[in-house]
């Protein structure tokens, strides 16, 4: 098979994605931070799943970049840096040039792939998305702890890729309205956030009632904003997305039984913006909560709940708590 990836932003969802297109026959070659060229470079690169799936690549079939001028001509180019991040990589593109590749945004938020279209005009800028997560575990190994499959905008040449995700394992869909299904992954992103203040891995998180209703305050004010801007919410889990906030508010012992299909991840799973918090980086909050305190505004809604969890999350960003119980960050956010 002749296809060329590149991947910019070489981090949990680059190299995941990356090492499994090349698994599945494609060319790919990583762009990323020089830390993650040394990893890489020394250990080589292993993916797996939580299903037992287990792949590596030898430092010696990796082509790592670390700078964009280097990168070789590609027909798709894979952005996958957080989404404070989109900007200067578009920009970085624009400068370099794209040489006619399709651009493919897998990224969390719902703007991504506008804003690299203002700066890439004559480029074709697809929407896409990451229904899993991926947990980096150090020495060049990336986990995929949970189940979901990767959507991007339906455009004409993505047969190719999706042929090679497949044959790596990774579910691949496409769909006309991506706006609907970044809204929809949005509602679940609601997530990343408290499980950040939590410090827990998602299972235990999700297992613990107090903070499943403070998701799911998160999700009703999402779902009036969103039925407000009259986006169609797509069902991206086994309960439709209106249903959620009810099945969120069952005690344990009834969600446990009757949600399995949300806790079957791995139990060390973990969001990436956990990982943020960990590493001392700038979260994702204004791209998830902020984007509901926005969309709210546009319709005359208020999202208190979603404003009062971004601010202990910018808190947490400035060396601030980020071991909330369930019932403190309930009596915080709903206060
Ligand atoms: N991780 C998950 O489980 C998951 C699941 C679904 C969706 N997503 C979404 O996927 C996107 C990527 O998330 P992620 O967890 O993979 O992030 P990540 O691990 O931080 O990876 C992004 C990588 O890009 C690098 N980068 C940023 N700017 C760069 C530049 N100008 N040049 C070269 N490298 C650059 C970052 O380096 P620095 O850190 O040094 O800046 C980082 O290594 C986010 O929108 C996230 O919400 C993540």
């Amino acid at each position: 098979m002749s296809l060329r990836i590149g991947i910019v932003g070489a981090g949990s969802i680059g190299c995941y994605i990356g090492g499994a297109l090349q698994m599945g026959g494609a060319e790919v070659c990583f762009l990323g931070r020089e830390r993650m060229a040394s990893e890489l470079a020394e250990h080589g690169l292993h993916i797996s799943d939580f299903r037992g799936m287990k792949y590596s690549l030898p430092a010696s079939a990796l082509h790592f970049h670390t700078e964009f001028r280097s990168l070789p001509e590609l027909d798709f180019i894979i952005v996958t840096v957080k989404s404070g991040d989109t900007a200067a990589i578009a920009e970085q593109l624009a400068v370099v040039g794209t040489g006619g590749a399709t651009i493919i945004s897998l990224q969390n938020g719902v703007a991504n792939a506008a804003l690299l279209s203002q700066a890439m005009p004559s480029a074709l800028v697809l929407s896409g998305m990451i229904a899993f997560n991926v947990l980096q575990r150090g020495e060049g190994r990336f986990h995929a702890g949970t189940d979901g499959a990767v959507i991007v905008q339906a455009a004409p040449r993505l047969d190719k890729i999706g042929t090679a995700l497949v044959a790596s394992g990774t579910p691949f869909e496409t769909h006309r309205d991506m706006r609907s299904v970044l809204w929809s992954k949005l509602l679940l992103n609601l997530n990343n956030p408290i499980n950040a203040l939590s410090n827990l891995p998602l299972k235990t998180e999700l297992s613990q009632r107090a903070y499943r209703r403070c998701l799911a305050l998160l999700q009703r004010e999402a779902l009036a904003a969103i039925t407000a801007a009259d986006i169609p919410v797509q069902r991206l889990t086994a309960v439709p997305a209106s249903m959620l906030p009810y099945i969120l508010n069952l005690p344990d012992f009834l969600f446990t039984r009757l949600a399995q299909p949300m806790l079957a991840m791995d139990p060390l799973a973990r969001s990436s913006m956990w990982e943020d918090l960990e590493r001392g980086r700038k979260t994702e909050v204004e791209w998830l909560n902020g984007e509901v305190i926005s969309l709210a505004r546009e319709h005359g809604l208020n999202a208190p709940v979603n404003s009062r969890l971004k601010a202990l999350v910018h808190a947490a960003e400035q060396g601030g708590r980020r071991d909330y119980s369930g019932e403190e960050l309930l009596a915080l956010i709903s206060a």
